[in-house]
């Protein structure tokens, strides 16, 4: 039983059959997905939209674009992209807990938004190459030991067009106080190995995969960063149009 779990008391079993595809990972499922929406609110004092729009803006996602948000979660953070590119563009969030697709899916529903939620984890990705202009990802991969970190930096590096861009957000901001209780709660996750999520190791990561302008950040509210990045422009996809009608770059 996972750490989320053992703090839930729910396996996900349940939900887990209603919601159908079970997804391989080993990554930190959270199953708890009403409360997780609840719990954002509280813990952003109310300010979550906000802070969901400013990862956007940082982000520059634009009309027509398409965006992958990885590790979804609820689907606040898509909803919002969805609204963005409008619908010439494309939004699509993955998730491997069930019940987050779930939740995901419902609130689309409610609000008539055109993203969609599907089950997948980062380190498989069930896109071809060069399927997305920009790849989200929101306090995500601390829930990944290093190993499947650095096997999902190489399949957004296969799922974004060139020129594309990624952009991560996650705790590694604050002081060293605050850093080391967030290292604390990654190495209870996953071990030594994790030992928190070093943002600058990460980013010579991205670099290594030939991505450019990699920038770390510092992020409102101050306990996050934002790392970001741009796909190389060299690998053409002959005849590719993005759905707004303009030529992909
Ligand atoms: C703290 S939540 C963040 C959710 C959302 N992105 C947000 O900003 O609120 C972390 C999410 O990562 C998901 N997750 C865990 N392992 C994953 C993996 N291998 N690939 C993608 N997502 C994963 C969890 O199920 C959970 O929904």
């Amino acid at each position: 039983m996972t750490l989320h779990e053992r703090a839930s008391g729910h396996t996900g079993t349940e939900a887990e059959r209603r919601a159908g595809k079970k997804v391989a990972t080993e990554g930190e499922l959270i199953h708890w997905a009403g409360a997780y929406d609840r719990l954002l609110q509280i813990g952003t004092f109310g300010r979550e939209t906000r802070i969901r729009r400013r990862m956007l803006d940082a982000a520059r996602v634009g009309e027509g674009e398409r965006v992958l948000d990885v590790g979804c979660g609820t689907g606040t953070l898509a909803l919002l992209a969805a609204e963005r590119v409008g619908r010439g563009g494309e939004v699509v969030g993955i998730d491997p807990s069930p019940e987050m697709i779930a939740r995901a899916r419902a609130k689309a529903a409610r609000r008539g938004s055109h993203a969609r939620f599907e089950p997948a984890a980062l380190e498989a990705l069930p896109f071809e190459a060069a399927r997305f202009d920009v790849v989200l990802s929101s306090l995500m991969l601390h829930h990944l030991p290093r190993p499947l970190q650095l096997a999902g930096l190489d399949e957004i590096r296969r799922v974004l067009a060139p020129g594309g861009r990624f952009c991560i957000v996650d705790f590694g901001g604050g002081g060293p106080v605050l850093h080391r209780l967030t290292a604390h709660v990654a190495s209870r996750h996953h071990g030594d190995e994790a030992a928190g999520l070093s943002f600058s190791a990460l980013a010579d990561e991205a670099r290594a995969r030939g991505f450019e302008a990699v920038t770390v950040r510092s992020f409102r509210p101050r306990a996050l960063r934002m790392l970001e990045g741009v796909h190389p422009r060299g690998e053409r996809r002959p005849g590719v149009r993005r759905s707004n009608g303009a030529a992909a770059p």
